[in-house]
């Protein structure tokens, strides 16, 4: 079963003087995510990684292309529902509290307040939150902010987790307990699909991925195939080669 599944995404954008230039910025892309499975999505910067996942959750509308999520078009509400999603840059009310910005999303999901609370303090232990519950999210520092952005993505306890660069701005501990968090939804038998360009993270927890440039797919593999087929070479030694500057 895919959690995920996009045939033939097609994304152009009309840039230049009087927009009548056209860029794809993605092109012809087509791949699954399986349920269950953590799936890494690489590719060196402007390559489409945040535009496919901004099709994905139906916040741009594809040029042409398929995509189901959790067997429903992006955006629908009964798949929503059963999504959490982290985005490269967490828009949040500055004024709110960390801890009521988690309320409000909770109250989203329709949960009640005894609920919220009961997954605002296990998610508070998982990743290491404190003071960013207390102080208001202005006063927040970059790394604070993604463990709100982060906790925001998985209070409705979500079914396919959808994150861009989820590790960034994190301090070494940071990233651990995020892996850690990752891998635990894995267990449970959740799926998770993140963007990331910290290769160390990906080697460690992914069973699947995907290297993109220039909006189009250019490598898919297991992790698992990847040590079997390029035995003692590093994630970042393949993907250099792949871009064709090796060092
Ligand atoms: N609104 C837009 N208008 C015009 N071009 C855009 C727009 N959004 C993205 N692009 C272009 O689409 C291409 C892909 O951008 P995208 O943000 O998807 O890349 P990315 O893989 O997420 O990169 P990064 O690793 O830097 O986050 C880039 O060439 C970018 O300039
Ligand atoms: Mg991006």
């Amino acid at each position: 079963m895919n959690a995920l599944e996009i045939s033939n995404l097609k994304k152009t954008y009309k840039t230049g003087f009087l927009r009548k230039e056209t860029v794809a910025a993605v092109n012809d892309l087509s791949f699954n995510v399986r349920k269950g499975e953590i799936y890494g999505f690489l590719g060196p910067n402007g390559s489409g990684k945040t535009t496919t996942l901004m099709s994905v959750m139906g916040f741009i509308t594809p040029t042409s292309g398929k995509i189901l999520v959790l067997g429903d078009s992006p955006g629908s509400s009964k798949s929503r529902e059963r999504i959490g999603f982290l985005p490269d840059n967490p828009v949040l009310y500055p004024y709110l509290s960390g801890y009521n910005a988690l309320y409000v999303v909770g109250r989203m999901f329709l949960l009640s307040h005894s609920e919220i609370n009961k997954r605002i303090g296990a998610l508070a232990d998982e990743l290491g939150m404190d003071r960013e519950l207390r102080l208001p999210v202005a006063k927040h520092s970059r790394g604070m902010r993604q463990r709100i952005g982060f906790a925001q993505a998985l209070i409705n306890d979500p079914e396919l987790l959808i994150m861009d660069e989820p590790m960034n701005g994190l301090d070494p501990m940071g990233r651990k307990m995020f892996r850690d968090v990752i891998m635990k939804r894995r267990e449970k038998g959740k799926t998770v699909f993140f963007s990331s360009h910290i290769l160390s993270d990906i080697e460690m927890i992914c069973d699947r991925i995907c290297v993109i440039r220039d909006g189009g797919i250019i490598y898919e593999n297991t992790m698992k195939g990847i040590s079997e087929s390029r035995p003692g070479e590093t994630l970042e030694d393949i993907f250099m080669s792949m871009m064709g500057s090796g060092k």
